[in-house]
């Protein structure tokens, strides 16, 4: 999704309830162990990269790779003290990594957004060795759900936003299958879902006004309805979810 603040917003989304249980969850599965060299593509301003490499320890070695200089330049700062990291300028539809060289690999909320997600796979089977497992995970944005007594508005927000926000909006559910097409064993698929009460934190997360504006000027709501419905969220409770899927794949 595109948004101001791209790097506050993943580390945001990472320290929700959810946000750590599926990324604690994710690296646990992973099984990863002492010494192993360990890929993060696609890592940000680098949220997970010290806890694998607390996980490594001193004989292994986590790569994070991301194509933005901003990110990298977080990703670097994170890890200034962590001597068994490495911060890869790359893209993950190139990968910076030498064949068959990688214990673990995860690529997190990457796949949405890459031009091809079934090429990007086929990079972290390329890195991986026989054996090796990889988790993968990913949002599936047609499942978000806002509340609002004008639901016929909140489904075109949805609408709008899997057709025109997100590159690859319902990767999620296609996670299993693309990993096997890749050539990947799935060992696990999990599905978590992240509730938001607050409406300020759901804007800034799911781009509430911002995308209802876009989709307004694209002449998808009548600009009448459509900011009724947004001044609408905030009377009351609110409510609005949506689906990530988690899967882990072995090589
Ligand atoms: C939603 S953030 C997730 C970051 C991190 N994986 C995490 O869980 O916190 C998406 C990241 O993917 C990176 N990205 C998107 N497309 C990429 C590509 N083709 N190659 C490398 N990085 C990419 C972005 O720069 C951004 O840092």
């Amino acid at each position: 999704m595109s948004r101001p603040d791209q790097a506050d917003y993943m580390l945001r989304a990472a320290a929700t309830d959810v946000g750590r249980l599926y990324k604690r969850q994710l690296v646990d599965l992973l099984d990863v162990r002492e010494g192993h060299t360990v890929l993060d593509a696609g890592c940000g301003p680098g949220t997970d990269l010290p806890t694998l490499a607390e996980r490594v320890g001193a004989t292994g070695t986590v790569v994070g790779v991301d194509r933005d200089p901003a990110m990298l330049a977080q990703a670097r700062e994170r890890t200034r003290e962590l001597p068994r990291v490495e911060i890869r300028e790359g893209d993950v539809l190139d990968l910076p990594v030498d064949r068959g060289t990688v214990d673990r690999a995860k690529i997190d909320r990457v796949l949405m957004h890459v031009d091809d997600p079934a090429a990007a796979l086929a990079q972290l089977h390329r890195v991986t060795r026989p054996g090796a497992r990889v988790g993968l995970a990913e949002p599936d944005w047609d499942t978000l759900v806002v509340d609002a007594e004008d639901l016929e508005t909140s489904r075109v927000f949805t609408r709008y936003t899997t057709a025109h926000v997100v590159r690859h909006a319902t990767v999620g559910r296609s996670l299993a299958r693309l990993a096997e097409r890749a050539g990947f064993g799935v060992e696990a698929v999990l599905a978590h879902t992240p509730v938001f009460r607050d409406v300020e934190e759901a804007d800034h997360t799911l781009g509430l006004g911002r995308n209802m504006e876009a989709a307004i000027a694209a002449g998808h709501v009548g600009p009448e309805r459509g900011r009724r419905w947004f001044a609408s969220l905030s009377q009351g409770a609110f409510f609005a979810s949506f689906t990530l899927v988690t899967v882990v794949c072995s090589r």
